[in-house]
């Protein structure tokens, strides 16, 4: 009898153990089950590491997401690492010693940060890829535009123009998986087109960094190794295009060789009221940027963020949130980029004359 009760009493001692212990609870992910890690201020504290602020939508991207994760009660830590990889890696590492609550990163090289975010993660800190995907490590959520859709959206304005003819490709930057991305929607336009011999393509580079002045030197080489005969260039974003318009204008083809661009720069669509550049891709930086603000915050409180697809970045199949891109040519800037307040028509159309201006909006 007393073995008996000696055991019901140490079964008794072991049960209040475990109780007050809690140890059934979920350990380890951060924001998981207690909320916010204490920051003192028991505020959510986000990291956002920006690949550069050079090229001008960043900018737009970091004002956007800041502003709305204050609305949502969190703290932002910025950090541009000018588009040096090996400092994005430093600088994630000792935002991880911040106890941030979430990491939100907009990648210079998709494939460089797999340590980096691998040891985030060990530190239950949930990881957003912010328009760029982090490729073989297992971020929580992606969230960026359907890239695969800009890059056909970029070759369908310019077939519609230029039917047929030669045609060379400016990819972006080797190291951004978006690139690709864009690669693909352009090929899923052009090839049949190449296929049937109505196109030729009569080069392909990829302008490092989404460099304007990388872009300047492969298009100088591309018009001289063509003796000037190109009829259209596929370029993947605004700044490229600008540089490649920089060698087009050195031998007066400005305007007479259709050019695409992404990101609605304002010298972008200042280039397309004035005639030089074909087109652009608005992607609303404020609808990224605001979006990923609100899954960063969920993140960070151990909620997971609804999403309408996934795409597998090599290690596994990543929650993509997916935004719609919008086509801008001469005829609807004004319906988009102006009425949407992320240019003014005077700064639009400072260069074009009155005369030729489309109606106030
Ligand atoms: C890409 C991004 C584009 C453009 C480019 C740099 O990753 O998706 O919108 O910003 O970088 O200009």
């Amino acid at each position: 009898m007393k073995k008996c009760k000696g055991f019901l009493s140490m079964l008794l001692v072991l049960l209040l153990v475990f109780m007050v212990s809690g140890c059934g609870q979920d350990a380890g992910s951060k924001g998981a089950s207690s909320g916010a890690k204490d920051n003192g201020d028991g505020k959510l504290r986000i990291g956002l590491s920006v690949s550069d602020l050079t090229l001008e939508r960043w900018q737009h991207d970091r004002d956007f997401f800041v502003a709305k994760a204050k609305e949502l009660g969190a703290d932002v830590l910025v950090q541009s690492a000018n588009g040096d990889e090996a400092k994005q890696v430093s600088q994630i590492q000792n935002m991880i010693s911040q106890d941030i609550d979430a990491l939100v990163i907009i990648a210079i090289n998709s494939d460089a940060l797999t340590t980096v975010v691998d040891q985030a993660k060990s530190e239950g800190i949930p990881v957003l890829a912010y328009d760029r995907l982090v490729n073989g490590t297992e971020i929580d959520a992606y969230v960026s535009f359907d890239n695969v859709r800009v890059g056909e959206m970029q070759a369908e304005y310019l077939v519609e123009k230029v039917p047929t003819g030669k045609y060379f490709l400016m990819g972006g930057s080797p190291t951004d998986n978006n690139a690709k991305m864009f690669r693909e929607g352009q090929m899923n336009i052009i090839q049949p087109l190449v296929d049937k011999g109505d196109i030729e393509i009569v080069g392909d580079q990829w302008a490092k960094g989404w460099d304007a002045n990388e872009a300047l030197k492969i298009m100088e080489n591309a018009l001289t190794a063509n003796k000037n005969d190109i009829d259209a260039v596929v370029a993947s974003n605004d700044s490229t295009a600008g540089g490649a318009i920089q060698a087009l204008t050195a031998q007066s083809l400005a305007g007479k060789v259709a050019i695409s661009g992404q990101d609605a720069d304002l010298a972008g669509v200042q280039r397309i009221a004035e005639g030089i550049q074909t087109m652009t891709v608005y992607k609303p930086i404020k609808a990224i940027a605001e979006k990923s603000a609100e899954v960063a915050v969920q993140l960070a409180k151990g909620e997971k963020p609804a999403a309408d697809s996934t795409v597998n970045n090599g290690k596994l199949d990543v929650p993509f949130i997916k935004l719609d891109p919008i086509k801008v040519g001469k005829e609807n800037i004004v319906d988009t980029v102006i009425k949407d307040g992320f240019h003014s028509y005077d700064d639009v159309y400072k260069n074009v004359p009155e005369s030729e201006r489309p109606a106030r909006p």
